[in-house]
């Protein structure tokens, strides 16, 4: 099985949902770049002019620039394989010169054999309608289906914190991602992997415990 896990798909797609469970399940570590960003978020002593600009562009659904981005994952990565475990990457990998940066720093970390990715697929019409019912717990990070278990719920089901929606899932900003971020940005970063000979993909429009199902066996099976 391999080591580095890499989750693309349109936002709204579902890569959180199943990076965390995949993780959990694996005992691996899992990467999210827009967790990461929204952690300084919540820290502004930590602010400087190149993370104002990054912060800026994450409200308005832009992406944040590559250079901040290998800034905040490269060495986070680096930590989580030495201490023996496998990531998985959430969202870490936008556009195509990303992909091959990531990909020059697994080669020069002799980490280039042990790379997968797995695409979860999604139209841009059903990662609108998630994204503008999605709600997260603030506490822990749980993220909430607008499903007919948890729809009404008023906290979390694991903490009990408090459910709020996102920033960036604000309609128009939502709209904004899928141009940026969507399955047509999205093609040449998944052609890569696919000329690479390392992509899997998963269909992300069945329940979710179906989709954890076929991404687990895609996973085992690298
Ligand atoms: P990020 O936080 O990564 O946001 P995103 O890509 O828009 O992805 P989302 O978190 O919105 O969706 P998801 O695919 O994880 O879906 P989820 O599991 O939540 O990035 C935020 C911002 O940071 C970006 O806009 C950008 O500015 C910046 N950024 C981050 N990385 C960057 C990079 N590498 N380069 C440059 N900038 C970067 O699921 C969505 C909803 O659907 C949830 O409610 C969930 O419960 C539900 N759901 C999931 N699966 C199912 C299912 N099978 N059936 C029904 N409901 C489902």
């Amino acid at each position: 099985m391999k080591k580095i896990i890499i989750f693309l798909g349109p936002p709204g797609s579902g890569k959180g949902t199943q990076a965390k469970k995949l993780a959990a399940d694996f005992g691996f570590v899992h990467l999210s770049s827009g967790d990461l960003l929204r952690n300084i978020l919540k820290n502004p002593l930590a602010n400087d002019p190149e993370t104002e600009k990054a912060l800026a562009a994450m409200k308005a659904g832009l992406l944040v620039s590559d250079q901040y981005i290998y800034k905040l994952v490269f060495g986070e990565i680096k930590k989580h394989l030495t201490d023996g475990k496998g990531v998985v990457l959430d969202g870490a990998i936008r556009n195509l010169p990303q992909a091959e940066e990531y990909q020059k720093f697994f080669q020069e970390n002799n980490l280039s054999d042990e790379v997968l990715a797995v695409e979860i697929s999604l139209t841009d019409e059903e990662s609108f309608n998630r994204l503008t019912k999605r709600r997260i717990c603030v506490s822990c990070g749980e993220i909430i289906p607008y499903l007919p278990a948890t729809r009404d719920l008023t906290a979390c089901p694991k903490c009990d914190g408090e459910l709020k929606t996102r920033a960036d899932d604000d309609p128009e900003v939502i709209k904004k991602r899928i141009v940026e971020q969507g399955n047509i940005a999205l093609a040449p970063i998944i052609s890569f992997y696919e000329n690479l000979g390392i992509l899997r993909r998963v269909d992300g429009q069945p329940a979710i415990e179906e989709v954890a199902v076929e991404v687990k066996k895609a996973v085992k099976a690298s």
